[in-house]
Parts: C-alpha cells; structure tokens; sequence
C-alpha cells in the first residue's frame, strides 16, 4: 500500500519493507503505533510503498475503502486531494484483482465502493464529476479503468438518470472493463500502430478473458459483465471479439466504449501527446451511429462540455495544431480475425489496403443475382474479387451483397487470372448515390 494511504494510530496490518528485489523485511507489525512522523521518515528514505501479507487482505480492503469515503466525504480536503486518495484506492484494488485474480472478497470490495459512488454520484453530481480525470495524465491501464469506471456513471445519469442500482453496475462494469489486460504483456498495450498476429490475438481476447474472469466471483451484475465482454463492439459491426452489432450490444456496454475511447485518447502515450478533450469529442462524433451510440454520444458530449466550462484549468486545452487521429485507427490493423465483416465498412473514406477474405455474392445490373465470389483485398476507393464463373466486362457495374446488409456498388476496371485458373477482377467502389 502507498505509505499515504496510512493515517492508523495503531496499525491492524503486518507492514512489509521490500528491498530491490529482495525478499520482503517486516517493517511494523499488526498492534504497533504509527504516527505521521513514520511517513515522513519512510518518504525521506525514499520508501513510497509497504506491503501487506495476502492473509490481510481483506482487513487490507476495508481500511482502503473506509480512507477512500473518509476522503470524500471530508469537506475540508482540497478536490484534488479528496479525488487523489479515491482514485489511488481504487486503482489499488484493481491493480490487486489483476496480479492475484483469487483473492478473496475483492469484487464485494469494488462493489461496496459502486454503491458508494451511486449515492454520491445521485446526491451531488458536481461535486462526483470532479473525479473525473481530464489532466494530460500517462496512459496506465488502472488508472484507466477507474476513469472510464467514473465516467460510465456520469454519462449513464445524463443518458438514463439516476437510479441508484442500474448507476452502481455501471459503475462496476467501468471500473473492471479492462480486467482482462492482465495477461497481455506492458509492451503490447502500449505498442502503437501494426500488430502481430500474436499481439493481435491478446488484444482480442481481453474482453472474454475478463468475462471469464469475472465469472469466477461473486456479485457482478449482468450488466458489468456485458461491458467488460462487449466494450470493443461497434454498432456497425466492425468491433471485436464477436462482431455484433447495433442493438445486439447492450446500452451499457455501448456507454463504455465511448468513454474507453475517449478516455484513452485524452491521455499521453509513449508516441504522443494527450489529445484535448473537445478535440476528442469532434472525432467521436463524426463516427456517431457507426462506431458509438448517437444517444449516448450526445450524453457523454454535453456531460464534457459541462465539466470543461466549471473547470477550464482540469484539462488539456484544445489548440488548432494537434492533429486527431482517425478513430478507425484505434481499432487494432489488421490480421484476419480483424477485418470488418461488412464490406461497407471497409471501402469508405479511410480504409487502408487490407488482406481479408469476405464472401460475397456479386448482383449484376440485369437482375442476375447471387454468383458467389470472394472479397480479397481491399484499400480506398477499390476491393479486388476473386471468383470461379465468368468474368465480367470491363466497365461492367455489379453490386456486392453479403449477409443480407446493403450492398457496394462496384464498377470492373481489369481481369486476370490467378495461378489456379481462378477470375481475379480489379474494381472499383461507387460513391453511394450515384447512379449505376
Ligand atoms: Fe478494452
């Protein structure tokens, strides 16, 4: 635990000195005093951290969580102070129900410290919004999960109201969503750009990793369970791990991919810089009803603007030189299992070159429908079919449908054929409303 988290008289844990690496020295045991003088003279060793046998953990647990209501409730604590120690103890015991997932009691820890912040958030939403972080923090997974825990809440109230139930598994869904990280190396959550086949696999395995998880303990309500598995669904279809889409994802869920990825753009990363908040919320809302819910969007957006009109001085200001990544860059490029099933999502403004493997079934202008062919490559403004039958004519248009969804519109530039005699057709796309 962090040396500031210790305010006890007379201590009720075993504290542990840790000593590079070295095995752990017993600083202080259960019964001992403790006075503020000991913080000071661990800080002026440069010892930040103590630790707690895991028998104690649930003594552990409640003194974490009566510091963290004794903080908030504290009228006299500066905010960022009152916000310090609530966040702190939170990205704590995630940090613990990460590293040692079999400890027991852990969950009903968090989920006391929801019913809190349910009450908290219904009494005096002001005063809750201030936990929420929008400094130019580093990313770190943690304190990400409890800053995506903090807004879910917020913009479930704005979007839905303040039941006091509904708002504590959202909370719990927030707080946890992410909790399938836990076997994905530091390297490849903080890696930027491509992955490899195995990084990509980690990555998309977190949100049922965590699901299963969580399934092992006790009081995690439907709810949060839907946002830790399908917080990486998208309403179009192109998210992981399952590819659902629209109303197949629930609303809580869909509320937490939104504040996931707002969160995650307005912190720094190893390559760049954190992103302003109201940038952040432009290039969301362009994506609106393709990758995020437009109800909960506009929730999240008047929740933000809200928050940056009380606190200018709390976040990154927006500044006309900082250029917004695309969204659909977040999503992990681009092994098989990644792309997109629909090849509507796949041609449009932004697409890159891709491998991929789509079937489809080509309708050609006269009505003949349903020649089976496979969609094979991809990039902006074009797709490549590979397909058995005849090849159709230069110049000829078709339209591409697959699973029933609307379909692409395509104009055939060239054929070829590939090594095993099949029909190879270079095409490409028509911009929607034009004529065929
Ligand atoms: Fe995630």
């Amino acid at each position: 635990m962090s040396i500031d988290a210790l305010h006890a008289r007379q201590l009720e844990l075993d504290l542990y000195m840790i000593h590079a690496g070295k095995d752990p020295v017993l600083y202080r045991s259960v019964g001992s005093p403790y006075t503020p003088g000991d913080t000071n003279n661990l800080a002026e060793q440069g010892v930040a951290w103590l630790y707690v046998p895991t028998g104690q953990h649930r003594v552990f647990q409640r003194i974490l969580t009566e510091n963290l209501v004794r903080a908030y409730e504290d009228a006299a604590l500066p905010p960022d102070e009152r916000c310090g120690v609530v966040r702190s103890s939170c990205a704590r015991l995630i940090h613990d129900l990460m590293r040692y997932p079999t400890i027991p009691g852990i969950t009903e820890t968090l989920g006391e410290i929801c019913g809190y912040f349910s009450m908290w958030c219904a009494d005096d939403l002001d005063r809750f919004a201030e936990l929420l972080d929008l400094s130019a923090r580093d990313y770190e997974s943690t304190t990400h999960m409890v800053n995506v825990g903090v807004g879910c809440g917020l913009l479930w109230r704005e979007f839905k109201g303040p039941d006091p139930e509904r708002l504590r598994e959202v909370f719990q869904g927030g707080l946890l969503h992410d909790i399938g990280k836990r076997a994905i190396p530091d390297d490849v959550i903080h890696r930027e750009g491509k992955l490899d086949d195995d990084a990509w696999a980690m990555i998309r395995d977190h949100p049922i990793t965590g699901a299963e998880l969580l399934a092992r303990h006790k009081g995690i309500s439907h709810a949060a369970m839907d946002m830790v598995r399908d917080h990486h669904e998208r309403p179009d279809g192109c998210g992981f791990p399952r590819g659902i889409k629209a109303h197949e994802i629930g609303v809580p869920a869909r509320v937490c991919a939104i504040v996931d990825t707002f969160d995650s753009l307005t912190t720094a990363r190893k390559h760049r810089d954190p992103l302003p908040p109201v940038r952040v919320l432009a290039s969301l809302r362009e994506e609106a009803g393709t990758l995020f819910d437009t109800g909960a969007l506009d929730a999240w957006d008047r929740t933000i603007q809200r928050l940056i009109q009380r606190h200018p001085e709390r976040c990154v200001p927006d500044s006309a030189g900082i250029d917004t990544p695309k969204l659909r860059l977040i999503v992990p490029s681009a092994p098989k299992q990644a792309i997109p099933r629909s090849p509507d999502a796949v041609v449009g403004p932004g697409a890159r070159e891709r491998e991929c493997d789509i079937p489809v079934r080509i309708a050609r202008a006269g009505g003949a429908t349903g020649e089976p062919a496979r969609l094979v490559a991809i990039g902006p403004g074009r797709v490549r079919l590979v397909l058995s039958g005849a090849p159709l004519r230069v110049g000829e248009r078709c339209r591409l449908l697959m699973e029933g969804r609307p379909g692409v519109e395509v104009i055939v530039g060239h054929h070829h054929f590939g090594p095993g005699g099949e029909v190879i057709l270079e095409c490409e796309t028509m911009r929607r409303g034009r004529a065929a």
